[in-house]
């Protein structure tokens, strides 16, 4: 009795608090309203297009003309100005000297980081730790926001299936389940709890939508999405960072369907306004809105800026569309002033919200110091369980400490920019600590370690050094290799069509492997690469993206097993490069290719009679399986699932399902495992994927240790859009599967009932 009334008096006073909350939320987004509202009414038409248009500078230059902008008050944001001084008196003349002294928002790309770099951000997918990337993206916000930023155009979360798009690197691979959990920690970590605390900074989820579907992983490319695949599976990480309440959202360069996205009403009003309540910004990507003329969308500017304004852009990036002629088009009726209002409302509720308009003095902007010891064991654990084990045959992993001697080769072995990553803007390479350096500071002067490039960069072809490097192997117990892409290889234009290791990398691993030497393989890069080849000549393959400031350490711990591997894949890899499209989340076809006879290209007899040889859907030179599944990567122990249940085998739309399994560690490593669940819905009135993701857990177990992993699945979540659009959840079976990766796991079957 006592304990009841105590639970419902704690439970009262837990409603009580979430009460005074929510209304203290709702008071407080009344008054911004009503502040809003009343510097509105005194704004000039001039004024509020003002604020609609963001340019870039030209660091530590306030060119007079821009002076004059901001003065008149006709410039919202500016973007990427690091000079602390240039960037704190534009922000002066903006408060001090234009009419209504409406502050600049001030934004920068911080991607994965600021000035302590973190793995780029497939490399922090690999991690399978929401936790994790909040924690960066705290960090990130904490050192940009010093550094005198109000906004950050991150975190991207564009789907993508095709890994020859360099912007892969960019966000969380591709599968729609992980990337919205991991968008949403992102945009948690950067906003916080109140965007007006000192540390915290607006994020921006980007790019609305599609882009990840560039034709050919060309980047910029046409995309053609139907709208349930688009609902389905590019939209669910946007509507997740909506719910998380970023501020702000920015179009994409692509057209999907025909449509470019800066004038894609159905994206930015009615799904992202309409169906999902977002009431942050959305502002174009860089130019995208003039490109619209590229596209042949708009004739011209001023149809770039009609078409913008009514598709829902409210703020222009570094074009001069709304700045040069959204006025007359008002002015002429083409355009409501009501357009434009709702626009110039939706940037101020974010200044309001940033607490820009607020503070005696919000402006500060200083030069960031040298990461603390604090962030860089934080960019070390990320890096450590963002990196893959692939492959390591006779447990070649972990070397010993006391091994006598190792070689250290490859281009990347002691490079402290490449390792950074695309997108490294104010990350210094003086923190970088190499794998080299790492190497040596663990194994110290017990370890010979015998060092050697081999190329001096990626793609270097120059092979003069070669022969120093196999003179290296040759001395030493094992050869730890490092070799991949440089950070310029991947990112934004940066699509490649052949993804092999660039320059003459490959010829320098068949080289060492001459020596008979073991060889650890470490490949640096910021996609999957074709390895399929490469990877045979070496006994172990770790798997590291490009992990950033503390590229060494992470790595070195892993090699020498004072980490034990845990990353997995976040993104099919290809044994070629004929095979992309390739994942996981594919659909079954008429034909599938599992369980028949195939004839590969080889056993096809001369002149053979037109026929249709295994009658699958394949390749018949390279068949249908990738190198590497999604979700896949090994650890130094070994896990055993056993006891899969499910909390029942019927049950209701609208319940609940628990799934539970038991998880033991049966090796000799303390270690962590990622647990998987997926389903399929095996009949549906549109043809359903052969696998899905729902669920993931990470838990670590000492050696000998089990646990029991409980997954609470909501059958709500088991649906997908009809061609209606509407989001369906259809009764019928349904299999189920957890396990390590997206090709193995334990099965059961359950049926979903009216
Ligand atoms: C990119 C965006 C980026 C913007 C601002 C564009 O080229 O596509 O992702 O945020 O530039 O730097």
């Amino acid at each position: 009795m006592f304990r009841i009334e105590s639970f419902q008096s704690v439970l009262a006073v837990h409603m009580i608090t979430i009460l005074m909350f929510c209304s203290l939320a709702v008071s407080k987004g009344k008054e911004i309203d009503h502040r809003i509202e009343s510097l509105l009414s005194r704004m000039t038409l001039s004024e509020k297009i003002g604020q609609m248009v963001q340019i870039n500078t030209l660091n530590g230059e306030i060119p007079e003309d821009l002076n004059i902008r901001i003065r008149e008050g006709r410039l919202g944001s500016i973007l990427n100005e690091i000079d602390p001084e240039t960037s704190l008196e534009m922000q002066r003349i903006a408060v001090d000297e234009s009419r209504l002294g409406i502050p600049l928002i001030m934004a920068r790309d911080v991607i994965h980081g600021y000035r302590t770099i973190f793995p780029i951000p497939l490399g922090q997918a690999a991690a399978w730790n929401p936790e994790l990337v909040r924690a960066c993206a705290e960090v990130a916000a904490e050192e940009a926001a010093t550094a005198g930023f109000h906004w950050t155009f991150t975190p991207m979360m564009d789907i993508a299936r095709d890994p020859r798009w360099g912007r892969i690197a960019e966000g969380f691979g591709e599968d729609p389940y992980l990337a919205s959990i991991l968008a949403a920690a992102m945009v948690r970590g950067f906003q916080g709890d109140d965007l007006s605390a000192p540390h915290t900074i607006a994020a921006c989820a980007k790019h609305f939508a599609g882009y990840g579907a560039a034709e050919g992983g060309r980047d910029y490319n046409t995309a053609i999405i139907p709208e349930g695949l688009l609902r389905d599976v590019y939209l669910p990480p946007f509507k997740a960072a909506v719910d998380a309440g970023v501020a702000t959202i920015m179009t994409s360069f692509n057209e999907i369907n025909g449509v470019p996205s800066s004038g894609n009403t159905l994206l930015l009003r009615q799904i992202l306004r309409e169906e999902w309540g977002f009431n942050g910004f959305v502002v174009s990507d860089w130019g995208s809105m003039a490109e619209m003329i590229n596209h042949g969308f708009c004739a011209d500017l001023k149809e770039v800026a009609e078409k913008s304004i009514e598709a829902g852009v409210d703020m222009e990036m570094q074009s001069p569309a709304y700045a040069d002629h959204l006025e007359d088009l008002v002015n002429e009726g083409e355009v409501p002033l009501k357009l434009v209002d709702d626009a110039v409302r939706n940037i101020l509720r974010i200044k309001f919200q940033l607490g820009l308009l607020d503070k005696p003095s919000p402006y500060s902007a200083r030069t960031i110091g040298k990461p603390s010891q604090k962030t860089l064991e934080l960019a070390k654990r990320t890096a450590v369980e963002s990196i893959v084990l692939l492959k390591n045959e006779d447990n070649l992993l972990p070397l010993s400490k006391g091994i006598r001697s190792v070689a250290v080769i490859g281009p990347l072995a002691d490079d402290p920019y490449e390792v950074l990553g695309t997108w490294n803007r104010d990350g210094q390479i003086e923190d970088t600590v190499t794998p080299l350096a790492a190497v040596q500071a663990l194994l110290g002067e017990s370890t010979k370690i015998h060092f050697a490039a081999g190329l001096a960069y990626t793609r270097s072809w120059d092979q003069k050094e070669f022969k120093n490097a196999v003179k290296q192997a040759e001395k030493s117990d094992v050869a730890l290799l490092f070799v991949g892409e440089e950070a310029i290889l991947s990112g934004e234009a940066h699509s490649r069509a052949f993804l092999n290791l660039p320059g003459a990398q490959d010829d320098l691993i068949y080289e060492i492997a001459k020596t008979g030497k073991p060889i650890v393989l470490i490949v640096l890069a910021g996609r999957p690469l074709v390895i399929g080849e490469v990877a045979e000549k070496a006994q172990a393959v770790l798997y590291a993206w490009h992990p950033g400031t503390m590229t060494g350490p992470a790595l070195a711990d892993l090699i020498f097993g004072m980490e034990s591997p845990s990353g997995k894949l976040p993104v099919t890899f290809p044994k070629a490069e004929g095979q992309i499209p390739i994942y996981y989340n594919h659909k079954n076809t008429g034909r599938p290719p599992e369980n028949r006879e195939l004839m590969m290209i080889d056993d096809i007899p001369l002149r053979a009679f037109q026929s249709a040889p295994g009658d699958a859907s394949r390749y018949l030179d390279i068949g249908y399986l990738p190198l590497y599944p999604f979700g896949y990567g090994l650890s130094y122990t070994e896990f055993e699932y056993k006891n899969l249940q499910l909390s029942s085998e019927k049950l209701q739309i609208g319940e609940n399902l628990n799934v539970s399994v038991d998880l033991s560690n049966i090796g000799t490593a303390a270690a962590d495992e990622i647990v998987q669940l997926y389903i399929q819905d095996l009949v549906g009135s549109l043809t359903r994927p052969v696998k899905e993701l729902k669920g993931f857990q990470k838990i670590r177990l000492e050696p000998g240790e089990t646990k029991k992993v409980i997954f609470t699945l909501s059958t709500n979540d088991l649906g997908f859009h009809n061609n209606d659009m509407r989001y369906v959840v259809e009764p019928g079976d349904f299999h189920i599967w957890v396990g390590e990766n997206s090709q193995s796991g334990l099965m059961a079957e359950f049926e979903l009932i009216e």
